[in-house]
């Protein structure tokens, strides 16, 4: 371990803090968590953990959400301004016009979201419960927001329900073209592609398996195959080395990376650890607001 991640780590200790790393981190922060995962997986560690501080290595929704889940514990970003700009692209006046427009509708609302949107919502879900969520819902008509891409995933996947969609997108994901894929392929014709469902339909066609980060891990970990075509952001290629030694794994050049998550540094964790800066709360009202479908989620997809 290199001096400042032994300095991380112990400074760690000493402000009871834990350290969460979402997959899209860099590497050496990931390597300094204490525990790395999909939102899911750290949206459950952040409200189970016992540690008084959670350094959440993500961006700020994610950070936003362990405060709303966990309120007595004081959350720190590395970096406040390593922001999805997806979790931006839902109006929340359009959420009170479909309310009014259907009389069983369920809001659902994939946690890339802020708080002020959650509060307005009746279920969170990630990418990993996305589909087991809105099956076990009893309303017909569902709005997805913010993400049109996972939103059309779940509506294929659902046919018997009426999936509303909203035009958010990951403008990472969405950089992946059909085009690029089937160029990779022809290199690598053994290859399984693996497409985490932020992607447009188009590349969504191509895949051999869709799912989130963590569940394209497994995958890539349990299959058969040797290579793997990667269609998500390139910081998964760090527990995929691990996961799955030896298998080969090609990503489509340079425009998987996002550039909010690589905002967060070594450098960065220690000062945030040092320092008590970059904390990251919402008002009782909001957090109350917001704390509903983020358990209902927790109770419904797990
Ligand atoms: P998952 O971690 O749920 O796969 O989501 C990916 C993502 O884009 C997080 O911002
Ligand atoms: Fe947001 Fe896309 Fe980055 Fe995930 S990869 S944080 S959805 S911009």
């Amino acid at each position: 371990m290199d001096t400042i991640s032994q300095e991380i780590r112990a400074l760690a200790k000493e402000k009871d803090a834990v350290i969460l790393a979402h997959y899209y981190v860099d590497g050496a922060v990931q390597d300094v968590a204490d525990y790395v995962g999909d939102s899911f997986y750290l949206a459950k560690v952040a409200k189970s953990d016992p540690h008084k501080t959670i350094v959440f290595c993500g961006v700020t929704f994610m950070g936003q959400s362990a405060n709303i889940l966990s309120p007595d514990k004081t959350v720190l970003m590395p970096d406040l301004g390593a922001v999805c700009p997806m979790a931006l692209m839902v109006d929340a006046d359009k959420i009170k016009q479909m309310r009014e427009e259907y009389e069983d509708l369920a809001v659902v609302c994939y946690i890339n979201s802020m708080a002020e949107i959650k509060a307005l919502s009746d279920v969170c879900v990630t990418s990993s419960n996305a589909l087991k969520i809105v099956r076990s819902l009893p309303n017909k008509n569902i709005f997805f927001i913010p993400d049109g891409n996972l939103g059309r995933f779940v509506k294929e996947e659902c046919p018997d329900k009426n999936v509303i969609l909203n035009p958010g997108y990951c403008h990472v994901h969405t950089s992946i073209t059909a085009k690029d894929v089937e160029i990779a392929f022809r290199e690598h014709e053994n290859a399984e592609i693996l497409v985490h469902p932020e992607c447009t339909q188009e590349v969504c066609e191509l895949a051999d398996f869709t799912g989130s980060t963590k569940e394209i891990i497994e995958y890539a970990a349990a299959s058969n195959a040797e290579e793997f075509i990667v269609c998500t952001e390139s910081g998964v290629l760090h527990e995929l080395k691990k996961k799955a030694p030896g298998k080969n794994f090609y990503f489509i050049g340079a425009k998987q990376v996002c550039p909010n998550m690589k905002k967060v540094t070594l450098e960065k964790v220690r000062n945030c650890l040092l320092n008590g800066t970059g904390s990251i709360t919402v008002s009782d009202e909001l957090r109350e607001a917001a704390d509903k479908p983020l358990e209902r989620m927790l109770e419904l997809g797990n």
